[in-house]
């Protein structure tokens, strides 16, 4: 297998455990990408016992002598990536990391919130439950072709002449549509300025730099955001991100060709979670919804919200599998099924009377799957010291297996405690 080129991607609804993932692999990469959404994201990696979320920087930025990437492929919020940089510690510049932004990443300009916000409260009954980081509004325009650029914030007569179109563009449609106040362009135009300057200095060509570090030898991580479910294309539409989650939007977003990858990973959770509207077939509703909620500490590391909770799935993991070309499966929060008493397992849906074991990822379809669950024998002991696999109990060998085998997928890494050093490393 090729090692040198790695992808890492959310399998199931995001927040699978993508950053404590990607610092474990970091250990072994010299180049770290974020390929695809924004401030969205929320990627929670524990090292030393301190706690660090990433929004926008890439999840290796805690080791030393590290590259990290803003690929094209994300949208930034520059406020919200120089708190990120303000509160970093250890300070990049005291590691010897270094932080390149793709000069054709899109940032998320203020009107885009206010679009967010003003779009889902018009949605109503039918909001999708977005995080407000005006991340939809953003790629709308970039597929517009009416984006602000990284780029932009440092040529100041493009960025004058594209903020005048955007004003007379987007004022008629916030006074009229939506009865908001319009924009002014003095203050965006002083703002972008501003960001400018502090983007300035990381702006570079981030093909060059992977394509570069490639026939150096080093070796490159792929940091996906959100997850395969969350997906533009591959997700529960219209309940999904706006952006490709899944591995080949590394290629487009972080710049490289496709068959210049290697291994694809794909984050599992030992159970599932969504934030946010949408269909969720398993969902426990229950008991045992609240004690995951509580165990897992199911709280958004971006917005705080509760996280819904349920049980595994099975069918979505195996569309999650063949939609990214998986072989690999980081498995997180093992420990947290200790104790759960009857442990259960869908295995495939009912439809229309009958069972099936592809994945419908047509939202109209999903809402009325119904799982049909194996159950199986779970465990009471607390595995968040064992640190090789022969230490877990038979039961919590036995899941891991069942879900290697359900999946023609091994599994390279087990989490048992949300620290760097709770882990299981088998082959990743
Ligand atoms: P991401 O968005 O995929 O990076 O995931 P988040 O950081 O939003 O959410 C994952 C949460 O689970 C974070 O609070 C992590 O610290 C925590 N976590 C990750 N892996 C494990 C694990 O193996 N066990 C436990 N108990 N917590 C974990
Ligand atoms: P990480 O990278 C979980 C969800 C939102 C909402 C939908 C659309 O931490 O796994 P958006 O603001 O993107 O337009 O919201 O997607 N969502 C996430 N859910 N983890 C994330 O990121 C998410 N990013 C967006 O809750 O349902
Ligand atoms: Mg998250």
């Amino acid at each position: 297998m090729n090692d040198q080129v790695k992808v890492l991607v959310g399998a199931q609804w995001g927040d699978e455990g993508k950053g404590r993932a990607v610092d474990v692999l970091a250990k072994d990469a010299d180049v770290v990408v974020r390929f695809q959404g924004g401030a969205n994201a929320g990627h929670t990696v524990i090292a030393g016992g301190k706690k660090h979320v990433f929004h926008i920087l890439p999840s290796g930025m805690l080791y030393p002598g590290r590259t990290c990437v803003i690929g094209n492929g994300l949208v930034i919020d520059p406020d919200e990536l120089e708190k990120e940089i303000a509160e970093l510690d250890p300070k990049p510049e005291a590691i010897g990391v270094k932080l390149l932004i793709s000069y054709a990443a899109h940032i998320v300009m203020p009107y885009h919130k206010k679009m967010d916000a003003l779009a889902e409260a018009a949605r109503g009954e039918g909001a999708i439950g977005t995080t407000g980081r005006g991340i939809g509004p953003c790629y709308v325009d970039k597929y517009n072709r009416a984006g602000i650029r990284a780029e932009d914030l440092v040529s100041p007569r493009t960025l004058e002449k594209k903020l005048r179109t955007v004003i007379d563009e987007k004022n008629p449609i916030l006074e009229k549509v939506y009865g908001a106040p319009a924009l002014n362009f003095e203050e965006l135009y002083e703002l972008a300025a501003r960001w400018g300057r502090f983007i300035g200095p990381y702006l570079g060509d981030s093909s060059l730099e992977i394509d570069s570090a490639i026939s150096s030898g080093k070796r490159i991580l792929f940091e996906g955001a959100q997850g395969t479910l969350l997906d533009i294309d591959h997700g529960t539409y219209p309940f999904v991100t706006s952006s490709s989650c899944v591995s080949g939007g590394a290629s487009v977003g972080g710049a490289l060709g496709p068959g210049r990858f290697g291994r694809v990973i794909g984050v599992v959770k030992a159970y599932c979670t969504r934030v946010g509207e949408g269909p969720f077939p398993t969902e426990d509703f229950g008991e045992a919804g609240k004690r995951l909620r509580e165990s897992g500490a199911e709280f958004g590391a971006t917005t705080g919200r509760p996280r819904r909770c349920g049980w595994l799935d099975l069918v979505a993991l195996n569309y999650a599998v063949k939609v990214n070309g998986m072989d690999t499966i980081a498995l997180t929060k093992l420990d947290v099924l200790s104790g759960i008493g009857a442990l259960k397992v869908c295995c495939a849906y009912e439809l229309d009377g009958k069972e099936h074991t592809a994945f419908p990822s047509s939202a109209t379809i999903l809402m009325d799957a119904k799982p049909l669950y194996r159950e199986m024998p779970s465990w009471d002991e607390d595995i968040s010291r064992c640190r090789k696999f022969q230490d877990l109990p038979k039961e919590a060998r036995d899941y891991v297996r069942f879900i290697e085998e359900s999946t023609s997928v091994r599994v390279g890494m087990i989490g048992v405690g949300p620290g760097r050093e709770d882990t299981i490393l088998l082959d990743i």
